[in-house]
């Protein structure tokens, strides 16, 4: 298939590269459905929560703190509950878990969509990579703690990336969780994307024998505030390619919103998809050894920090 095509065409799904979250969810009704999605604040996760209100859901919001997610639940039209969550502080990730607990909210998807990428330098949480504590052990710790919330047709949604191809050959460098034996801003993202991936893949094997459902998705390239540790050069060009090149930030939310509410989706788990259609992740990411490896360890050092 020509780039040409990939851009315009569509896939099995009948959605594609250029499908909009607005598009993905047309004619859909989510009253009566409850969302939480993580980094409600900006680019994807926000219009993830505009479009989630829009077809009636009523989205728990959660950002570093409540002050960001209230702002966000207020800037879109529709229901919004919101909640503090500042993912490499593991108090406050407990704290919202028992905050969505308390409320008695019955989550119908999690979208654990907030993340962090390219740190320039090594930079640490509780003695782990930051990366990788951030986007990985923060989520692990809140989707952990609230699947007793979520429904019996739940959906978790782990907002993986392609860039997770750039995670070490081995995978998850289990003897250098904390960077000290060498770091690479982009190797390291790589890790915490893969490991997003193998969580899903994980998740969804405990799901077996319930209706609940785990996936992973790449949601495209889109110029968000996600580029700003990247070094300046490269983010002008990212800005002067964006308007060609890259997806919009509607465009790039549609992944993540489709996985989370098409009705077509209901047992379709395990997987990893891109452009709103089942896509083929790096080898490892379906070495089940390595996902449940990952789950112990994470396991581990959830109950150490
Ligand atoms: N944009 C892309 O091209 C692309 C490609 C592949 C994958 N992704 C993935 O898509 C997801 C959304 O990214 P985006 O492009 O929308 O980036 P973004 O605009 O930078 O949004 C990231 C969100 O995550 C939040 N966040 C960061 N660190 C956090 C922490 N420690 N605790 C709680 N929240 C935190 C941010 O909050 P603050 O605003 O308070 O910092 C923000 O709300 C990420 O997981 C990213 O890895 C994006």
């Amino acid at each position: 298939m020509s780039l040409y095509e990939h851009l315009t065409s569509n896939g099995p799904s009948g959605f594609g590269y250029g499908t909009t979250a607005e598009q993905v969810t047309a004619g859909l009704s989510l009253a009566g459905k409850t969302i939480l999605v993580t980094g409600c604040n900006s680019g994807l996760g926000l219009e993830t929560v505009r479009v989630l209100a829009l077809r009636g859901a009523r989205v728990a919001c959660a950002a570093r703190t409540v002050e960001k997610a209230k702002a966000a639940g207020d800037s879109v039209a529709g229901e919004t509950v919101h909640f503090a969550c500042e993912l490499s502080d593991p108090a406050s990730v407990r704290a919202c878990v028992a905050a969505v607990r308390a409320q008695g909210l019955r989550l119908d998807a999690i979208i654990a969509n907030a993340g962090i990428m390219a740190l320039p330098k090594l930079e640490s949480a509780h003695g782990y990579e930051l990366q990788f504590f951030t986007n990985h052990i923060g989520h692990f710790l809140l989707v952990t703690g609230l699947l007793d919330q979520l429904t019996d047709a739940g959906r978790v949604v782990m907002l993986s990336s392609t860039a997770h191809r750039n995670a070490p050959k081995e995978g998850i460098q289990f003897d250098n969780l904390d960077g000290r034996k060498g770091y690479s801003s982009w190797a390291n993202y790589g890790q915490a994307k893969l490991a997003n991936l193998l969580f899903a893949k994980d998740l969804s094997r405990r799901f077996a024998g319930t209706k609940r459902t785990a996936n992973a998705v790449h949601p495209g390239v889109i110029r968000t505030n996600l580029g700003r540790h990247m070094n300046p050069i490269a983010n002008v060009a990212f800005g002067l390619l964006g308007p060609l090149a890259l997806k919009s930030v509607p465009q790039g939310a549609a992944t993540q919103v489709y996985v989370a509410t098409h009705p077509t989706l209901s047992t379709v788990t395990g997987e990893y998809f891109a452009d709103c259609n089942v896509a083929k992740p790096r080898a490892d990411a379906n070495d089940t050894a390595l996902a449940a490896r990952l789950w112990k360890v994470s396991e581990e050092i959830a109950a150490a920090v």
